[in-house]
């Protein structure tokens, strides 16, 4: 059994995004405590869960406990799976009703008695535990390190446009797609979304309609090691023109919310329809796209209408006069 603890700020993308994971490696999620995920899963699924973006951390689950005294006396009995020092960390969720103050120390003694040596600074292993509802103990096995993320935010590009996303929102659409092989964002803009599914191993398609974002796109791509991608000057909303004959697996965007310049003149609701009608002709039966549109606009009904069945929306106040959803359609198969 293994564990995944996912952040907290858009916590039902989170969950959704480890399920899409999961679903291309044959695993599940069997239970949730707040931002505590149980999952069904072996260590084929670990390639896939280290694609994840809006997660801290997956390891091993190995005790499941309703009180302190009941995981001290299964922790006696547990073949811990630590290599070399360890180190007992505690997580005390905001719904964590057990008083664990003097947990990691209790603990610390049950696997230091098994042989194991504590050290505090510099542990080969972490043990950690999370206290919900219930509590739980597992041994860490990998932890997403956020400078991986922060330096590919919009600063750290070679080529800087204010307009994109956060690297692990990017990652997150890209995993909701449940991309195997390739990715297209028919609106790339810096190429934020495309970065994410290239470091992935994906091959990357890319359209926009300013030739300035094709070029910088291409440079911010080449910078951080993505070779396999094919970028285009073209129109989101004629996409079968632009790739003529093709078919996509996966499409993940991220259009203009409205300001006249990233809009390219367009009337935006009709630009919005447009571009759902696009990417419908060119997606695969069964094929997902992953899309964020700001709340005035009714992507679930328009998706809809263009033929999409919706399988995820989540929303987020991303400030005082934008909100928007991140929606997850498919094509019927
Ligand atoms: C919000 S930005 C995308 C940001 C990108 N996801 C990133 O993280 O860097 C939207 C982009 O859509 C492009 N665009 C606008 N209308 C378009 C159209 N009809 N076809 C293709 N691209 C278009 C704009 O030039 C802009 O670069």
């Amino acid at each position: 059994m293994l564990y995944v603890e996912i952040l907290g700020n858009l916590p039902e993308m989170a969950r959704d995004e480890l399920k899409a994971v999961l679903e291309l490696s044959g695993g599940e999620i069997t239970g949730q405590d707040y931002l505590f995920l149980k999952v069904n899963a072996d260590e084929r699924a670990f390639p896939f869960l280290d694609r994840l973006g809006l997660s801290h951390e997956y390891g091993e689950l190995l005790v499941e406990a309703n009180s302190i005294d009941e995981l001290l006396e299964k922790a006696k009995e547990i073949d811990w799976p630590i290599k070399g020092t360890f180190k007992v960390d505690t997580e005390t969720m905001a719904n964590c009703r057990h008083d664990v103050l003097d947990l990691p120390r209790k603990l610390g003694a049950v696997v230091h008695a098994r042989g194991f040596r504590v050290n505090l600074s510099k542990p080969n292993t972490l043990v950690r535990v999370y206290c919900g509802e219930k509590l739980y103990a597992g041994v860490r096995l990998r932890f997403f390190d956020p400078k991986g993320f922060e330096n590919r935010k919009a600063h750290h590009r070679p080529f800087f446009r204010p307009i994109s996303l956060h690297p692990r929102i990017s990652r997150a659409l890209v995993n909701l797609t449940k991309a195997r092989k390739e990715l297209l964002d028919p609106m790339m803009g810096a190429g934020g979304i495309l970065m994410e599914a290239g470091l992935l191993g994906l091959k990357v398609y890319g359209v926009d309609i300013k030739p300035e974002m094709v070029e910088g796109a291409e440079m911010n791509l080449r910078y951080y090691g993505v070779k396999d991608f094919e970028l285009k000057l073209g129109d989101a909303t004629r996409l079968s023109e632009v790739f003529p004959g093709k078919k996509f697996e996966a499409v993940a965007t991220d259009p203009p919310y409205g300001t006249s310049a990233t809009l390219a003149g367009r009337e935006r609701n009709e630009l919005y329809r447009k571009i759902l009608e696009g990417v419908y002709d060119v997606l695969k039966p069964g094929g997902r796209l992953a899309i964020a549109f700001p709340a005035s606009f009714d992507g679930e009904w328009e998706a809809e209408r263009a033929g999409f069945r919706l399988a995820g929306k989540y929303y987020q106040r991303v400030h005082k006069s934008l909100e928007r959803y991140f929606y997850v359609f498919e094509k019927g198969g």
